[in-house]
């Protein structure tokens, strides 16, 4: 520590509509001391996801609901520089709910602190063993379930979540299409990821291209997006196939009424399953599906893009980009 300044990003505003930079107030306040039981870290690395946002919105049904002053929050990973807790030793390698802060004031027993295993880049501990990856996991390989020649449709399929889910379809043998929102992100889709097809929502019709890529339709719909996109997968669902209710990101900046899909009957006859994704409930799994994505990557059959942002300053930026579309794969800020 060579000054006594600890930077922060505070809430300035709940957002309304798109998320903006005047929603975050920069802020300079001291270092933190530990007290008793607790350890000081400094924040190396923190990870931004879409549901950042949903806990910034002035809601009372928002539970975790932040208010204008209070600090950002967001998981990270730093190094504990002061331990007053024999479990923690100074120099451990940590992750847990730090904040846009250059140093938290954490407990072992904390929500989501965990110590990152020895060999484990930060990037795959905030990534691919952290929500986004278990996510990918729990969706496509618990829930979809994927067979051999099954079509799989994903929607923000370059994003962190879906640039994984394709991945554990495509291992699982089915044919599969990602939707994203730029020529150039279809375009990595099929030439990196190896993708049967893909789809740019922004300038083509959704729906036909989906009866072109995949005739006959679809036996896995993973949407992390709602809206229109959500719509014309139902339209598109045959016997017996599952849908996964990921994310509905093309909703949350929404201020009007909330989107009706108007393909639901399709979805009541063809569809075995559809089924909203509630990571938390899945805990006692996590450490199974950590090791097969291990062995997965190790073998080279699983690969993690991490779109890496250098700079404190450049942390409310960070989540703004996965509301633009300008990230690809994993948003990450490295802020030391
Ligand atoms: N249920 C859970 O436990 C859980 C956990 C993690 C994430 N999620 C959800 O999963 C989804 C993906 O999260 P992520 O962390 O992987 O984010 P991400 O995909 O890395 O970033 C979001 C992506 O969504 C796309 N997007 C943004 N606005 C859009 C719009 N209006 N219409 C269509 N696409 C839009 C953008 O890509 P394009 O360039 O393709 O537009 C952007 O890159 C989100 O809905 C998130 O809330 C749920």
């Amino acid at each position: 520590m060579t000054n006594n300044v600890n930077r922060q990003f505070l809430i300035a505003a709940h957002p309304k509509g798109m998320l903006k930079a005047s929603d975050f107030q920069y802020h300079e306040t001291e270092i933190p001391a530990p007290g008793e039981g607790e350890v000081l870290v400094r924040v190396l690395m923190v990870a931004v996801e879409p549901a950042l946002r949903g806990i910034m919105v002035e809601d009372p049904n928002n539970p975790a609901g932040l208010k204008p002053g209070d600090v950002m929050s967001a998981i990270a990973a730093g190094e504990v520089v002061r331990s007053n807790n024999p479990a923690v030793a100074e120099g451990d390698r940590v992750q847990g709910l730090f904040g846009f802060s250059d140093y938290a004031v954490t407990h072992p027993e904390a929500f989501l602190f965990s110590k990152i295993p020895d060999g484990v880049p930060l990037e795959a501990s905030l990534y691919v063993f952290d929500t986004s990856g278990l996510t990918a996991y729990l969706g496509m390989m618990e829930i979809g379930q994927p067979l051999a020649g099954e079509h799989v449709l994903v929607s923000a399929a370059a994003g962190a979540v879906g640039s994984l889910a394709v991945q554990m379809a495509k291992i699982s043998g089915a044919k599969v299409v990602g939707i994203a929102g730029t020529d150039e992100k279809c375009q990595w889709l099929t030439d990196k990821l190896g993708l049967d097809g893909a789809i740019n929502y922004r300038s083509e019709d959704v729906g036909s291209r989906i009866e072109t890529l995949l005739p006959g339709g679809i036996d896995i719909y993973f949407d992390n997006v709602g809206g229109e996109i959500l719509d014309a997968a139902l339209g598109t669902l045959r016997m017996g196939s599952r849908v996964i209710l990921c994310g509905r990101i093309s909703e949350y900046a929404n201020t009007g009424e909330p989107f009706e899909p108007t393909n639901a009957a399709r979805l009541i006859n063809n569809s075995l399953r559809m089924e909203r994704l509630v990571l938390f409930n899945h805990t006692d799994r996590f450490d199974d599906w950590r090791t097969v994505m291990a062995d997965w990557i190790s073998e080279g059959r699983l690969q993690y893009t991490i779109d890496m942002l250098d700079g404190f300053e450049n942390l409310p930026r960070g989540l703004i980009r996965l509301f633009t579309g300008e990230n690809k794969g994993k948003q990450l800020i490295r802020i030391a």
